[in-house]
């Protein structure tokens, strides 16, 4: 295990860039250099343990499920990278399973559901022997994980050839005019445009991405989520839930009132979401870490 990061909430330097699946990656030049964005991510983390499955169980279906469906007979091994509270481990409950943070407070949020096993360690330098893994799961991390090159690096590092990683992503396409609509509402009352993904190519080109680093992608599909935002207490969580550096406590306590006026009672929002499955092929040399 390695020790942990010193988690400090700095401020971005411009306001909160982006996150919403209606926001387009042109101007993405307000996102945070590397080291800015880790100690936001740690800091996020350590006050917010849990806090992206608390949210997606306001969905109508659950993400996590969807995402595990093709690792459900998968053989050996299956490392859940970025695992955060671990809501994967849920759906595989036979698996050879093992999930992988970098939060503390993530992980003890995990073993508190009773999840496990557990090993603190960073997405680009995996304490796991080459060719180990039969599957990675990825739910809601490779847009945020630094330096992504390094992150697919030693997914393929860790998979044995023939492996399969199964991702899961925000996608920026399918929501319809009234959801385009809802997302516009609350970004504004969040008074910010969109999240400051470190890698926004990894939503809806992460396909693209991962056959550029040796993969070769057996589906790329999208489906759209109804998250249910019918009381103050689920607009506060949605108004906790992006990553939003720039959003200061004065802020998100107004953006907490608007929205609970908001949240009534049969109120939805779309949640698009991307699931690539990929397999490593067969035949590439194993990779050494570098
Ligand atoms: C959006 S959360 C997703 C958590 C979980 N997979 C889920 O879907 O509920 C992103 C996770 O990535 C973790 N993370 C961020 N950077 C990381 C890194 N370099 N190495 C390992 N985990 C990292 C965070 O601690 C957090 O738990």
């Amino acid at each position: 295990m390695r020790s942990g990061r010193k988690a400090a909430g700095r401020q971005a330097r411009r306001p909160a860039a982006a996150a919403d699946p209606a926001a387009s990656d042109e101007g993405e030049e307000a996102r945070m250099d590397e080291p800015e964005w880790r100690r936001f991510v740690a800091a996020y983390h350590h006050a917010h343990p849990g806090i992206t499955e608390r949210l997606f169980a306001l969905a109508d279906a659950s993400p996590y499920a969807w995402l595990a469906e093709p690792l459900r007979d998968a053989p050996g091994v299956v490392l859940d990278l970025a695992c955060g509270s671990a809501p994967v481990r849920a759906e595989l409950p036979n698996a050879d399973w093992v999930g992988i943070d970098l939060s503390a407070a993530e992980l003890a949020e995990a073993s508190r559901r009773g999840r496990g096993p557990l090993v603190r360690a960073d997405a680009g330098a995996l304490p796991v022997a080459s060719g180990r893994a039969g599957a990675v799961c990825a739910a809601m991390c490779l847009p945020v994980v630094t330096p992504l090159p390094r992150v697919l690096g030693e997914i393929g590092r860790v998979l044995r050839p023939g492996g399969t990683l199964a991702a899961l992503v925000p996608s920026q396409t399918g929501l319809s005019p009234s959801g385009m609509l809802s997302w516009v509402r609350v970004m504004a009352a969040l008074r910010a445009v969109r999240q400051p993904w470190p890698n926004p190519r990894a939503r809806d080109g992460l396909a693209g991405l991962l056959c550029s680093a040796g993969f070769r992608v057996r589906s790329d599909e999208r489906r759209v989520f109804r998250l249910a935002v019918g009381s103050a207490d689920d607009a506060q969580l949605l108004a906790g839930a992006l990553y939003l550096p720039a959003l200061t406590p004065r802020r998100a306590e107004a953006a907490r009132r608007s929205l609970a006026r908001w949240a009534v009672r049969g109120r939805h929002l779309e949640l698009p979401l991307r699931r690539v499955v990929a397999d490593l092929p067969t035949g590439r040399p194993s990779q050494e870490p570098t």
